[in-house]
């Protein structure tokens, strides 16, 4: 956990200056996965785990930005667009989704931080209502984002599915809108951070982990539908438990397969419009429309189609089977889900399959699935409230028999969406 007064002395250490804090969760999905991009709907409930910003205005327009995870300060200056690269620490581990290569500059913790400035900043996104930086601006500026000093430290797990990416997005994002006065609707934040992602990480996500990074809250479920972006709360009873078992594999590599999936998903869609015009996302067609379009598309694109069609379903049905209290039903849901993302989208492995499978045997487990884009990070369970201790212990002990990994699980609450943390509540330093 991270303890915000030791941030705000850390900060002081380091800069010198009081800071302002900042902080947004990660997420973990109920059910609902690769439907986001699908116009679909989807079903996370935000962490009790969040990435941290402690942060302060420069009078200039440059971002310093210390991660206390990677033991690296970046330093980016907002006139000229992009990084001045000044790695001040160790350079070893990058995190992020993959690795990192001279030649490639991406995949680095400091790009989300970059991208998300860069978006704010070149988007009309509310003008300034106080005129903090009329001061510093200069004449050829053109962005409405102030220089910060900003200090970062996190306790999502990185490359481990629960959206630690969306969590650095939203909470930097939220920060500096709040620092350089800007009126920024959390909507307008999550598809400012969407952007940042699709175009400084270059992964072609959806909107449900900026949505829910922006709009958790503690003890609900977040109905979110894509399309509209209507959001519907659903309370967590308090009879279930929400189980987050990490696999330990790490998601590397994942964004070139999940840009293929969303590239199989438009195919689809493609060939589904070429009959019927009033498809326009795979969130309009029905299985029958699908299946008679077999023939107009290669089967592996049929395959994700029938995923995404009928996982959007499973959402609307969980939706249904939780607000009524039907913990066996959703537990049913999320055991489909994850069949049809291992067989059908192909987005599953070995070890989140036997993660999945040791679940589904344990005493009090309703259902397991993967969660998050796939290719490694974590399953989630739904679990009778009673039997959570004896459910955790066995499928760490079993996980770790069967793979020789030891995995991280543990109990998360729902918890609420960014927000400015007062200091005067925090423990002093
Ligand atoms: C990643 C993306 C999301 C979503 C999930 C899969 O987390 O960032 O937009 O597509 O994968 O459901």
């Amino acid at each position: 956990m991270i303890d915000p007064g030791a941030l705000a002395g850390a900060f002081r250490a380091r800069f010198g200056r009081e800071p302002r804090l900042y902080r947004a969760p990660g997420r973990v999905n109920l059910i609902g996965e690769h439907t986001d991009y699908n116009d679909g709907f989807v079903l996370p409930i935000a962490l009790d785990r969040c990435t941290w910003v402690a942060a302060a205005p420069r009078t200039d327009r440059a971002l310093v930005v210390h991660s206390h995870e990677y033991g690296e300060t970046v330093a980016f200056d907002l006139n000229h667009g992009g990084p001045e690269g000044r790695h001040y620490a160790r350079r070893g581990d990058h995190g992020g989704r993959g690795t990192q290569s001279p030649q490639c500059p991406q995949r680095h913790w400091s790009d989300y931080v970059r991208g998300v400035a860069t978006v704010l900043d070149q988007t009309d996104v509310g003008r300034p209502f106080q005129g903090r930086r009329g001061d510093v601006r200069r004449d050829d500026d053109v962005g409405c984002v102030n220089g910060a000093d900003m200090l970062i430290a996190s306790d999502v797990p990185i490359g481990a599915g629960l959206s630690s990416s969306a969590a650095l997005e939203v909470a930097c994002g939220y920060a500096m809108a709040d620092l350089s006065g800007l009126t920024l609707d959390l909507d307008r934040l999550a598809r400012t951070a969407q952007r940042a992602e699709h175009e400084f990480a270059g992964t072609r996500c959806g909107i449900m982990d900026q949505m829910i990074a922006c709009h958790g809250r503690k003890d609900a479920a977040l109905l979110l539908d894509t399309r509209t972006l209507g959001c519907r709360w659903l309370p967590v009873s308090p009879a279930v438990r929400v189980v987050v078992c990490n696999t330990m594999v790490r998601h590397e590599l994942a964004a070139g397969e999940y840009n293929a999936r969303r590239a199989d998903c438009e195919a689809g869609v493609a060939a589904l419009a070429r009959t019927a015009t009033s498809i326009r996302a795979l969130r309009d067609a029905t299985l029958e429309q699908l299946d008679a379009a077999r023939g107009d598309m290669p089967a592996r694109v049929h395959r994700r189609c029938r995923h995404v069609v009928c996982e959007n379903r499973r959402v609307e049905q969980a939706a249904a089977a939780l607000a009524a209290g039907d913990f066996h039903r959703f537990g049913a849901l999320m055991d489909a889900s994850h069949a049809s993302l291992r067989d059908d989208f192909e987005v599953s492995c070995p070890e989140l399959d036997t993660m999945a499978a040791i679940l589904r045997t344990l005493d009090g487990v309703y259902g397991a699935r993967m969660t998050g884009g796939g290719f490694g990070g974590c399953a989630v369970a739904l679990v009778d409230a009673a039997r959570e201790a004896s459910v955790r212990r066995e499928v760490a002990r079993r996980y770790q028999a069967a793979t020789g990994l030891e995995p991280d699980v543990w109990v998360t609450t729902a918890g609420g969406g960014v927000g400015a943390w007062p200091l005067h509540s925090a423990p002093a330093a």
